[in-house]
């Protein structure tokens, strides 16, 4: 099932939006953030049924919406919505991704967890195969303001907020043109996996904490090494990538 749904979701972007960058990286943000909307919805009606308060996961998952928007308003900036095709093709799969999630994390949230940390994967080698194919011609192009602003001009609290394997602050991207952006946003999707990794594992119930938890001293060894697992292998898969320039 998880399977299914994260190898259609690549069919589409890989085979239907080949050639059109921004309108596939558009589809790619409207849909790859649903998958928070459907925790936290899940998260409140348990909250407000009394029925298991998990607060710092309701803010955490916000956290990471609130990115995914970001990375959605920098693709709208640069053009990726023009099209009602292109909206549309997004729209409806955000829609029936959301109930399908919704449904998911009621029955398993582990294979919730799991399908989004497949699909931040796939976003992180989209981003680096971007960069490392148009990085001349994007860096000589100018950073959308929405991007300056979120990443450098606004309030970072949230920005902190999803980055749940290190301390706050750790990262400040200093962008000065669109290849800065784009770096910075495939970084956030190996954030991403990480926080997704820590949702995974058996102790998370009681060790998933805000990285704004004054008691979140550090992560527990087994949650970093199943974090160094999954994001040392996509790292290494992405540093063997041949760059192949496109200008
Ligand atoms: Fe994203
Ligand atoms: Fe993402």
């Amino acid at each position: 099932m998880i399977n299914f749904l994260v190898n259609t979701l690549e069919f589409i972007l890989n085979f239907f939006y080949r050639d059109r960058t921004y309108p596939r990286f558009y589809v790619l943000e409207t849909v790859a953030r649903v998958p928070y909307f459907a925790y936290t919805s899940v998260l409140h009606l348990y909250e407000s049924m009394g029925w298991w308060r998990k607060s710092d996961w309701l803010k955490i998952h916000f956290a990471e919406s609130w990115n995914e928007l970001h990375h959605l308003l920098i693709v709208e900036e640069l053009g990726g919505n023009k099209y009602w095709i292109d909206r549309f093709v997004a729209h409806s799969g955000a829609f029936i991704y959301y109930w399908i999630l919704v449904f998911v994390y009621m029955i398993s949230p582990r294979s919730a967890y799991h399908f989004m940390q497949k699909i931040e994967e796939h976003a992180y080698h989209t981003y680096d195969t971007f960069l490392k194919e148009h990085e001349d011609e994007l860096k000589a192009q100018p950073a959308p303001v929405v991007a300056v602003n979120y990443y450098q001009d606004g309030d970072l609290y949230l920005f902190d907020e999803f980055q749940t394997s290190h301390p706050e602050q750790k990262r400040r991207p200093k962008i000065e043109n669109l290849y800065d952006v784009y770096l910075a946003v495939r970084d956030d999707e190996l954030e991403h996996v990480k926080t997704m990794v820590a949702c995974q594992q058996i102790d998370a119930q009681t060790t998933f904490k805000s990285p704004h938890d004054i008691e979140n001293k550090t992560s527990p060894e087994s949650t970093k090494l199943a974090i160094e697992k999954a994001t040392g292998q996509l790292v290494q898969e992405a540093l063997k990538q041949e760059p192949v320039k496109i200008n």
